[in-house]
């Protein structure tokens, strides 16, 4: 694939690449966002350095690619309800989501993705994993495929390890929201790119329509493992100014809670996504 105004550099095979050749502060031509959209889908995530964006540019090149969403579990920031800060203070020991997970699966139409952009970091770690989740599909057997083609899983808000990991951020929320569920396709097929996709993840798929825990915990484990495989990720070093964009309908992530005793801010701005099929 060839690009004429970005500048993809890949980080590993399986995802992720680098560009360079835009300044995310600027009003950005047509095609170098069609070229953005078009490394999206090819790299799953990209990310984009040493930009220097306020929060009103960080909106605006979101909504180049589509509608935003409130993210449902934590409010947003004053006058900017669009962006949410992905915050771990000094004292804390969870950091927000730090699971292997796809973003808020437990909604009827999950995100198509998230712009992340770093605003104050640890001095050391703080690093972000992604992992592609085509490259988990395809590596599974014939047979496991044609299983899993059938089946519907259950995605819930509510799983321990992803409930904690938001509880710092919901102190002054007064009420927590109720738990959300949502059944999607195991195996989705990328409305995009037409790849077939893995769709469970460990940080919110709880079952899998039609069997009992006894049938769907061991499969769903093996697959929490198969699909977290070094092969199919990249790890993200963040340095200020640092924003990735993932498509959220194909990869996973896992921030790395290896920075205790260190502040860690990140902004959050969620696009909207379609009905997994
Ligand atoms: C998120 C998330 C990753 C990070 O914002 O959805 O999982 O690196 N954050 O903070
Ligand atoms: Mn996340």
């Amino acid at each position: 694939m060839t690009y004429d105004i970005i500048q993809p550099h890949a980080l590993t095979p399986a995802c992720g690449a680098e560009i360079s050749g835009v300044d995310l502060s600027d009003d950005l031509s047509e095609p170098a966002i069609a070229e953005i959209r078009r490394a999206l889908l090819q790299f799953k995530v990209i990310f984009f350095r040493d930009q220097n964006i306020t929060p009103d540019h960080h909106l605006a090149f979101a909504r180049r690619f589509g509608d935003l969403v409130d993210y449902p579990m934590v409010t947003g920031l004053d006058g900017y309800p669009e962006i949410v800060p992905v915050v771990k203070l000094e004292h804390e020991t969870h950091n927000f989501g730090g699971i292997w997970h796809s973003d808020t699966t437990y909604l009827a139409e999950p995100p198509l993705g998230a712009i992340l952009v770093a605003r104050e970091l640890p001095p050391e770690g703080g690093d972000t994993l992604f992992a592609n989740m085509g490259m988990a599909y395809e590596a599974l057997s014939d047979a496991m495929k044609a299983m899993l083609g059938g089946l519907t899983a259950i995605n819930s808000s509510a799983k321990d390890a992803v409930a904690k990991s938001r509880k710092d951020r919901q102190k002054n929320m007064g009420a927590v929201p109720d738990p959300l569920v949502a059944e999607h396709p195991v195996i989705r097929t990328h409305p995009e790119t037409g790849e077939k996709i893995l769709y469970v993840n460990i940080g919110h798929t709880i079952g899998i329509k039609g069997m009992d825990a006894a049938e769907s915990g061991p499969l769903l484990e093996f697959l929490f493992a198969h699909q977290r495989q070094d092969e199919f990720t990249c790890r993200f070093k963040w340095q200020p100014g640092s924003i990735a964009f993932w498509d959220n309908r194909s990869s996973q992530h896992y921030p790395i809670n290896d920075y205790h005793g260190h502040k860690r801010v990140m902004h959050r701005i969620t696009l909207a996504g379609d009905t997994p099929v």
